[in-house]
């Protein structure tokens, strides 16, 4: 039995495969220069959950109430519809009111607190406030009755805008004074509140225009007379629509050989795989597997190692971009499994995968290889092709 000293070659064979566009996506999004009126959304927020967590203990019937626009989220928390108000994207600032009412009842301790109708204010400098009515009724009489009074200070930060629309997720929120004291002091000014969680829409159509004001952009004024004058003032909005259709799936190698360790038999060659990029554009988020599979390692003397003796360690990481992806988008991929050497390639394997409803985007994939070379083998140089599949 003689010994090598020579190198093994796998040599790497990254198939692509180009799946044609299913779905063209199309995007509009209205003005977003002024400010705009509020025609949807809803705001969640659980006021305080060791509050609810004490209240939904007590004696209530129920213990907390909800209604006139208010529900309750399967975590306990409470969702506000929104009912007016407007915000700003460029500035950053919004003022959103929302409806519903909150009742918290605990007779046997003597009180009942409602709260209602708050308003989350943001102040386009990273700070902002929570106003709501809270009535603190105690022993049957009113002990507090507050009408839009800041209850919490509210970290905030810039809107995600998608479409027009803005969203504030988790925004901090803890208790001003006027709010501990509607509490009745049970908590101090500063307690951490739960945090914030806030949508609105804009409305979709434009302010009526008045026919009758002369300086309405929309008088009619002939833009082929060089004499007729543009009125002077007014706003202008510019409607951008995008049509985004879908792309391909596909996969590029960083290289097509490679070349493991020189071993004897008995021992294991190592070496990496080459990096490859699975590119998902086809916006579908419909999921991908990229399996691999080796053939059998042939030497120019003849002599043979089987497929099953290339084993690998998959690993795999998303492409970082720095472009800001929609809020919910979740780009995941998965390194498939380690398979030892013995029980190894001779199979389809999975290299990495992407789950439906989280494959938008691009990902690498890179293996560490290792060829367990029997002891049984002749000296040469063996080669084989690893043939990557997407699909
Ligand atoms: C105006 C009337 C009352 C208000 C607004 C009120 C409010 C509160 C608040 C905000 C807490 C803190 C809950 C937390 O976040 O852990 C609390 C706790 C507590 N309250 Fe009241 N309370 C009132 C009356 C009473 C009365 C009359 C009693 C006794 C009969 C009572 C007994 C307790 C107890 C024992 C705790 C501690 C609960 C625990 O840690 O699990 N409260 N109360």
């Amino acid at each position: 039995m003689g010994n090598t000293k020579g190198p093994h070659r796998v040599a790497l064979f990254a198939g692509a495969i180009a799946i044609g566009a299913a779905t063209a996506l199309t995007g509009v999004s209205p003005a977003l220069a002024a400010p705009v009126n509020v025609a949807g959304g809803s705001l969640d927020w659980g006021f305080k959950a060791s509050f609810r967590a004490y209240i939904g203990t007590g004696n209530g019937t129920p213990p907390i109430a909800v209604s006139d626009g208010a529900t309750r989220n399967s975590d306990g928390t409470f969702d506000f519809a929104s009912k007016g108000g407007k915000y700003d994207t460029a500035a950053g600032t919004a003022t959103v009111n929302y409806k519903g009412t909150v009742v918290f009842s605990y007779p046997a301790h003597f009180f009942q607190i409602t709260l209602a109708n708050p308003t989350l204010v943001v102040d386009g400098d990273g700070t902002g406030s929570l106003l709501a009515d809270v009535e603190l009724v105690n022993g049957g009489a009113v002990a507090s009755d507050l009408e839009q009074a800041e209850i919490a200070s509210v970290v905030t930060t810039a809107p995600t805008v998608t479409g027009g629309d803005i969203s504030f997720s988790n925004l901090a929120s803890t208790l001003t004074a006027s709010g501990a004291a509607a509490f009745a002091g049970f908590y101090a000014a500063g307690s951490d509140l739960d945090p914030i969680t806030a949508t609105a829409s804009a409305e979709e159509t434009t302010e009526p225009t008045d026919p009758t004001d002369p300086t309405d952009p929309t008088d009619p004024t002939d833009p082929t007379d060089p004499t007729d004058p543009e009125p002077g003032n007014g706003s202008a909005s510019q409607t951008i629509k995008a049509a985004v259709t879908g792309g391909a799936l596909t996969l590029t190698s960083a290289g097509s050989n490679v070349a493991l360790s020189a071993a004897t038999p008995g021992q294991t060659a190592t070496g990496a795989l080459n990096s490859v990029t699975v590119s998902d554009l086809r916006g579908t988020n419909s999921g991908w597997d990229l399996v691999g599979q080796v053939t059998e390692f042939s030497s120019t003397g003849g002599g043979k190692i089987p497929a099953a003796n290339l084993g690998w360690k998959p690993s795999a990481a998303v492409v970082d971009s720095s472009l800001v992806d929609a809020a919910g988008v979740s780009n995941k991929v998965t390194a498939g499994n380690p398979v030892a050497p013995g029980t190894g390639l001779g199979a389809s394997r999975t290299l990495c995968s992407a789950e439906t409803g989280s494959s938008l985007g691009s990902s690498t994939c890179g293996a560490a290889l290792e060829l367990g070379i029997p002891e049984s083998s002749a000296a040469g140089e063996y080669s084989a092709v690893l043939t990557l599949t997407l699909a």
